[in-house]
């Protein structure tokens, strides 16, 4: 799939395996999923533009590049979202930064919107982090609503995806770029990612 770009590197595997196991703690699960982030930021982030700028070291003067993260919007889908932010925050420390609240009816299995708070993002690199790509309804959701407040450059960044997951985000946006550290075997019967490490957002807060 062009769409797709699964990050495989040795020190990413290494993480992940540590992250899923059911013994790691809520301290060290929040480093894991900061780190592997900030490593997927490093390949997720290549197409961004540059500029030249002036200035002078010891020895000379010379022409170097920068980013202009001022113009990158980090938008995690609340809550798990929140465990990616600072990995990218800490490779990109002027980016802006929106929420999207996400959960899904139990009755009509639909995505409902709960709080959404947008910096403006016309002009943005946008990047959406959701660790989990199951069934990809929340992220197409939450991918729907940047689109609606005119994001355009808009890139997905997960830890852990499904098959479903991934095909169900290329057919509702195709133009979409998925960065993820995993594409697991499938879903099982409750929309859990196997193998998966269950549930990001009860393992990052303690909460089951
Ligand atoms: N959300 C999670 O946190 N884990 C899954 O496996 C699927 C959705």
């Amino acid at each position: 799939m062009d769409n797709l770009v699964i990050v495989n590197h040795p020190l990413i595997q290494h993480k992940l395996t540590i992250l899923r196991d059911i013994r790691t703690g809520p301290k060290e699960f929040r480093e894991l999923t900061r780190e592997i982030t900030l490593l997927l930021t490093y390949e997720a982030t290549r197409h961004i533009k540059t500029h030249d700028t002036e200035i002078e070291t010891p020895i000379c003067k010379t022409t170097g590049k920068m980013i202009e993260d001022k113009k990158v919007t980090v938008v995690p889908i609340l809550r798990a979202g929140l465990g990616m932010m600072e990995g990218v925050l800490s490779l990109m420390p002027n980016a802006s930064v929106g929420f999207v609240g996400i959960y899904r009816d139990p009755e009509t299995i639909q995505p409902v919107e709960y709080y959404a708070k947008l910096p403006k993002i016309t002009d943005s690199e946008i990047f959406v982090l959701d660790p989990m790509l199951a069934t990809g309804v929340s992220s197409a959701a939450a991918i729907d609503y940047v689109k609606r407040a005119g994001g355009k450059k808009i890139t997905l960044m997960c830890l852990i995806s499904s098959p479903e997951g991934i095909s169900f985000i290329s057919s509702k946006h195709p133009d979409v770029k998925i960065f993820t550290a995993s594409l697991d075997e499938r879903l099982n019967d409750h929309a859990y990612i196997v193998p998966g490490l269950g549930d990001a957002g009860d393992r990052l807060y303690r909460t089951k």
